[in-house]
């Protein structure tokens, strides 16, 4: 692992006592996710391939568009196809396209590479930024390896905490709930073209995220650039709002700036185990 690009911090969320967060301009670092001390890997390339400025340029002219779009439970073949499908054509050279689609996969590969999962969540978007979302953290569905991989193309940086600067974990989902309870309550407002209402309640979620009250004083998000690839820590959700101990990573999307095309890629279910003959059963 690339020692000499990294940075360390500790605890995470003040649950845990040896959380970890890399910054790294070595690639195959990001395997290190695996280690239970390992918050997330952020891998920032010394230098972008060429391919990324055209596409970069189309997504934020909105020529290049993916509407959001969620895969909840897909083998890497499903994923190939629709990227063959869906990947729009036209806006950047289908060079580009074929070199994109290469990378989302090796996205998927590197987790397959794990061997904890065959089965994948694919998140995929171009979006402008918007203030829908505050910091959290992601989740998988309970008993699921929590391993997933981002890599935003273009655009703003995604925002992350260092553990050390949160206060610790009940400040954290104290915001979380109130942030959660202020979305909710802002779609309900929409629904009921509540003008007066909405404005009150943008005006709340914008002073909550300037407060970040989970945060130590002082101290500020840093930011996981575009073009980098984050191996990051997803919450289980049957364990988030339990007292289980979490070594999730604390981000956050930018909340203004051009397009962005966003992926993320997760693991859906556990990787099947063969049944030893002692077990009487067959594996499925
Ligand atoms: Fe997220």
């Amino acid at each position: 692992m690339g020692a000499a690009a990294m940075t360390t911090s500790h605890p995470s969320l003040g649950l845990t006592d040896d959380a970890i967060i890399l910054r790294t301009d070595i690639e195959s670092d990001l395997d290190v996710i695996t280690r239970a001390d390992i918050q997330a890997v952020i891998y920032v390339p010394p230098t972008l391939p060429d391919w990324f400025a055209e596409l970069s340029a189309s997504v934020e002219a909105s020529w290049f568009q993916i509407p959001r779009t969620q895969l909840p439970s897909a083998a890497r073949g499903d994923i190939e196809t629709w990227l063959d499908i869906n990947l729009p054509r036209g806006a950047v050279a289908e060079a580009v396209v074929e070199l994109l689609k290469a990378d989302i996969l090796g996205l998927v590969d590197r987790l397959i590479s794990f061997g904890l999962s065959s089965r994948f969540m694919l998140r995929i978007f171009t979006e402008a930024p918007t203030t829908e979302c505050g910091f959290h953290v992601d989740t998988v569905p309970p008993g699921v390896p929590v391993h997933g991989l981002l890599r935003v193309y273009n655009g703003a940086g995604t925002l992350y905490t260092d553990a050390r600067d949160i206060i610790d974990a009940d400040a954290f989902f104290e915001y979380l709930g109130r942030r959660e309870r202020l979305a909710r309550e802002r779609n309900e407002a929409r629904a009921d073209a509540d003008i007066a209402g909405l404005c009150r309640i943008e005006q709340a979620i914008i002073e909550l995220d300037r407060a970040r009250p989970f945060m130590r004083t002082d101290t500020v998000p840093r930011v996981a650039p575009a073009g980098s690839i984050v191996a990051f820590k997803h919450a289980d959700i049957g364990l988030l709002w339990s007292n289980t101990p979490l070594n999730a990573w604390v981000h956050c999307s930018p909340m203004e700036g051009r397009p962005r095309l966003v992926v993320n890629v997760s693991p859906a279910e556990r990787a099947h185990r063969p049944a030893r003959r002692s077990e009487g059963r067959t594996a499925h």
